[in-house]
């Protein structure tokens, strides 16, 4: 099957061709070029005239069905793939979980059968541990060969995910045999759980105090330490969900003295606030994820962040849960509501229309925030995150002018609100591909669940 992408604006993370056709030749995109279509023949013929022809998005942070606070989030493979999709994401990176008392092999084999028959979209995975013992260790290595190149640690919840600090230092320095990478979870889980105790011992229940029992000083603390024990092992270290200017600062400090430290933020830190947590009644739940929203004050730091490259690429950290039957199930104590917000679907528009539209980024930066770094940091660049002969035609036909308003009623996420309900934004996906085959195309979904594939990615230490 050969396909045609005519007269469309390519954007990439470091050029901007006008007027140019992208050829496709079964998986692979083979050819870029003024006037190439004409005279040839090709199967199929899809105009982007007046569109912009960029990479389909690569969300390093999902949690489909993660297990969380005596539920799981709503999002499975299938429908959560198939929402990506919808919002020009093309390929995640989801964490499969080790439980207690089991190695990271049976974790890892329960999440490829999660995933496999299911997935819409190209899919891989870190791996989070949750004990660092010789086994694990040993196990991290094995994975590495596989294709699994990263590990989540938790510095917070304690008796849930958290580890000790001989344990971070030991996984780190394992990596810089095995050539992985460990991605951190950076709040200081001990100093909140005690805060935590205190407002429920006074009665402070509602879901705003989960904002205030997590402190920007205590992320800032705990990305401070991370990054001090990768120093010591000489190792790299990435920050996932970077929500505060605290936390920045740590990131920017040691970026600028040359150490290898890299950091995400989300879309939920860029767009919401504290504000969202002391919404009237219970609402303030929707809005319950760690670490928490900030004082909207922190959202200039982290675009500015973004634009000096302190922050290297956005994810979304997706882990929605019903508002009706499951963010319910801490009414009357905040410490029990599923962490977690939705956004897989909204990542793609939201950032391209409160990041470009504003002015903040240019859309080559808004590429490689969405697609290009993603790739590069987590071991599939080249094959993804650009538009280019030899890479896969994982390709999003972006109309730049199409207005609409994001909202649940129109969303195909598996959770029963949007994060950004009633935000009008600019510009839409319209026809979204992966590997040469159309998954989204107007109003038509045309993906199927199980074409979606698992990517071995190479490790960090060979990006
Ligand atoms: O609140 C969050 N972030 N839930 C997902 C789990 C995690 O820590 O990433
Ligand atoms: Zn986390
Ligand atoms: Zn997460």
């Amino acid at each position: 099957m050969r396909m045609l992408i005519e007269g469309g604006t390519v954007v990439t993370a470091t050029e901007t061709l006008r007027d140019t056709d992208v050829l496709i030749d079964g998986e692979k995109v083979v050819a870029l070029g003024v006037g190439l279509g004409a005279g040839i023949e090709v199967d199929r013929r899809i105009s982007a005239a007046g569109k912009l022809v960029m990479p389909g998005g690569i969300d390093a942070h999902t949690h489909m069905e993660l297990p969380f606070g005596g539920t799981f989030a709503s999002d499975d493979f299938g429908t959560g793939t198939a929402a990506a999709a919808w919002g020009g994401t093309t390929t995640i990176i989801d964490f499969a979980v080790q439980d207690y008392g089991e190695g990271l092999r049976k974790g890892l084999d329960r999440w490829h059968e999660k995933a496999a028959g299911k997935a819409h979209i190209d899919y891989g995975f870190h791996m989070i541990m949750r004990e660092v013992t010789d086994q694990s260790l040993k196990e991290m290595d094995e994975l590495v060969d596989e294709g699994v190149t990263s590990f989540k640690l938790f510095m917070a919840y304690p008796g849930v995910f958290m580890v000790d600090d001989a344990s971070i230092f030991r996984a780190m320095s394992r990596t810089s045999d095995n050539g992985g990478l460990i991605m951190m979870h950076a709040e200081n889980g001990g100093a909140i759980d005690v805060l935590v105790q205190r407002y429920l011992a006074e009665g402070n229940v509602d879901p705003y105090y989960h904002g205030l029992s997590r402190p920007p000083s205590m992320e800032g603390e705990a990305t401070h330490r991370a990054i001090a024990l990768a120093e010591l092992a000489g190792v790299a270290v990435y920050i996932v969900h970077l929500a505060s200017r605290d936390a920045l600062e740590a990131v920017r400090e040691a970026r600028d003295r040359g150490g290898a430290t890299f950091a995400e933020t989300c879309p939920q830190y860029l767009f919401l606030s504290l504000d969202d947590l002391a919404k009237p009644g219970f609402e303030g739940a929707k809005y319950v994820c760690s670490p928490p929203l900030r004082p909207a004050d922190h959202q200039d730091d982290l675009w500015k962040g973004l634009q000096m490259d302190d922050l290297q690429l956005v994810a979304t950290d997706h882990c929605p849960f019903h508002f009706k039957d499951q963010k319910t199930l801490g009414q009357g104590d905040f410490s029990k509501i599923p962490n977690g917000v939705p956004g897989v679907e909204d990542r793609y528009t939201v950032l391209w229309h409160g990041g470009v539209n504003s002015g903040r980024i240019d859309p080559n930066r808004f590429v490689e925030l969405v697609a290009t770094a993603p790739a590069k940091l987590f071991g599939l660049y080249p094959r993804k995150g650009t538009i280019a002969p030899g890479s896969d035609a994982d390709i999003v036909v972006f109309d730049p002018n199409l207005e609409w308003v994001i909202s649940a009623d129109n969303h195909h996420m598996n959770v029963d609100y949007n994060c950004y309900e009633g935000m009008r934004v600019r510009g839409k996906p319209v026809v979204v591909t992966q590997r040469g085959h159309i998954l989204v195309e107007g109003d038509t979904f045309h993906a199927r669940p199980g074409q979606g594939r698992f990517l071995e990615r190479s490790r960090f230490a060979e990006r």
